[in-house]
């Protein structure tokens, strides 16, 4: 069986060398590994939380789709969408939401952060806590849940939120399911290899301290710029340093092959200057990020490419999604409407009045390409059934005779194709209904 492994990118901020070592390395390679079958997706419901600024969210997830692809990421091979693309995601982070304990809520990391420091300020506790914060760990087990995702790759400030993913989903399965696990209880895997790497101060890379180094951004010479800037301590040319007190060598490393890791040491020993040794940290960085960076520049500069790969993305995911939805919709009760009682003796059951308008319906046409169709559609209007392009109208007539008249057993052989969302059983479920009612 393939595992599922799926990962989320909130899109606030440009991608730099600290994601990129951290994050999109790692998980475009794990993404290559056989019996893997990766979702990556855009957070942008995500970013809305944290970020009210349009021009900025727009900017962010241009950049970050733009990051993902240059970097390699095959969305042939990964399912590779946006959040914001995939209704089913928010109409199921409802369904979560009414199985949800508030007092779980109380409890999350981000939320309890923010009412801490609203304490401690001598605020009210909840000023400037929007209700997207205080459901940011529903919004997210949607995320996950939806996919039926295995394993979740996420740094240690995540892990919450993955278990707050499988509680819902245990509660959702108890609630709901009559045994059956509609919902896939995910796993947490925080890589404890996963480098941090470190900022031109030494501390972790992060926007928030101002200490990046951009990835694709500003090009070569934005590159060049920010390693410069890396502090140092003030030995001079010639004087031996200690490699392993300086983060610049940390960050050497996160690029480095053994080999080059143990010369970039002694070569620093024996006295190399740090002018010296920027610019080959420099070379060494640009060996790997300059030949991705035409592609970053030709996908910035034609973002209707993108839009076309995330369309194709979101295509794959709603395939998934759909099926898995409406089972949940039908598991909780939200369901087409029938009789209540439906009559049980035999005489009843095929008499004409309520139980006849539930039969599905064949529907013949003819498409813009001249071709002869048929479907199958069940009373809600769900297509059961899709036939292929016929030559000839009465062709697509004899195949819809033949299985109105043998019900399933006439589906073997017939050019049609199942609907998305159902299943054969549906499928075969409404065929015999129909050929039952012909009788
Ligand atoms: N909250 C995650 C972060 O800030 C991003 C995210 C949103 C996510 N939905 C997810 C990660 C689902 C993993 C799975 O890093």
């Amino acid at each position: 069986m393939t595992e599922r492994v799926l990962t989320g990118i909130t899109t606030t901020g440009t991608p730099h060398l600290g994601n990129y070592v951290g994050a999109i390395r790692p998980s475009i390679e794990a993404s290559r590994a056989e019996g893997v079958e990766s979702f990556f997706f855009l957070a942008d419901f995500h970013a809305l939380i944290k970020c009210d600024d349009p021009a900025r969210i727009e900017r962010s997830r241009l950049e970050i789709a733009a990051t993902w692809l240059a970097a390699g990421l095959d969305p042939e091979r990964v399912t590779f969408y946006r959040q914001s693309d995939i209704p089913e995601i928010t109409e199921l982070t409802w369904l979560l939401t009414c199985v949800t304990a508030k007092g779980q809520m109380n409890r999350a990391h981000a939320y309890k952060a923010a009412t801490d420091a609203n304490v401690a300020a001598g605020e009210d506790p909840d000023a400037g806590v929007t209700m997207g914060l205080y459901c940011y760990p529903i919004l997210m087990a949607a995320d996950i849940l939806m996919f039926k995702a295995h394993r979740v790759p996420v740094g240690r400030d995540q892990v919450q939120h993955i278990e707050m993913a499988r509680d819902v989903a245990q509660r959702f399965n108890h609630l709901y399911g009559q045994g059956r696990e509609l919902l896939v209880l995910p796993q947490a895997q925080i890589d404890e290899e996963l480098a941090t790497l470190p900022g031109l101060d030494g501390r972790k890379m992060s926007k928030s301290y101002d200490n990046t180094i951009p990835l694709f951004e500003g090009g070569a010479k934005g590159l060049k710029e920010a390693v410069a800037r890396i502090v140092t301590d003030s030995r001079l040319p010639s004087e031996p340093k200690d490699p392993d007190a300086s983060h610049l060598v940390t960050i050497w490393d996160a690029f480095a092959t053994p080999q080059q890791r143990q010369q970039f040491r002694a070569d620093l020993r024996a006295g190399l200057a740090w002018g010296e040794a920027k610019q080959r940290l420099v070379d060494l960085i640009e060996s790997h990020i300059g030949p991705m960076r035409p592609r970053y520049e030709e996908l910035m500069a034609h973002p209707e490419r993108i839009e076309e790969i995330l369309q194709e993305g979101a295509r794959k995911a709603r395939a998934v999604a759909r099926p898995l939805l409406a089972e949940l919709r039908d598991a909780v009760g939200l369901r087409p409407l029938k009789p209540l009682a439906q009559p049980k003796t035999a005489a009843s059951g095929r008499a004409a009045g309520p139980a006849q308008a539930a039969l599905p319906v064949f529907k013949q046409y003819r498409e813009a390409d001249g071709r002869f169709y048929f479907k199958l559609t069940a009373h809600d209007g769900t297509v059961l059934l899709q036939s292929t392009g016929f030559a000839e109208g009465r062709e697509a007539g004899a195949w819809v005779k033949r299985l109105k008249a043998e019900g399933s057993a006439a589906l073997a052989g017939a050019p049609v194709e199942r609907g998305a969302e159902v299943s054969p059983e549906q499928v075969a479920a409404a065929l015999d209904a129909l050929a039952a009612a012909q009788e």
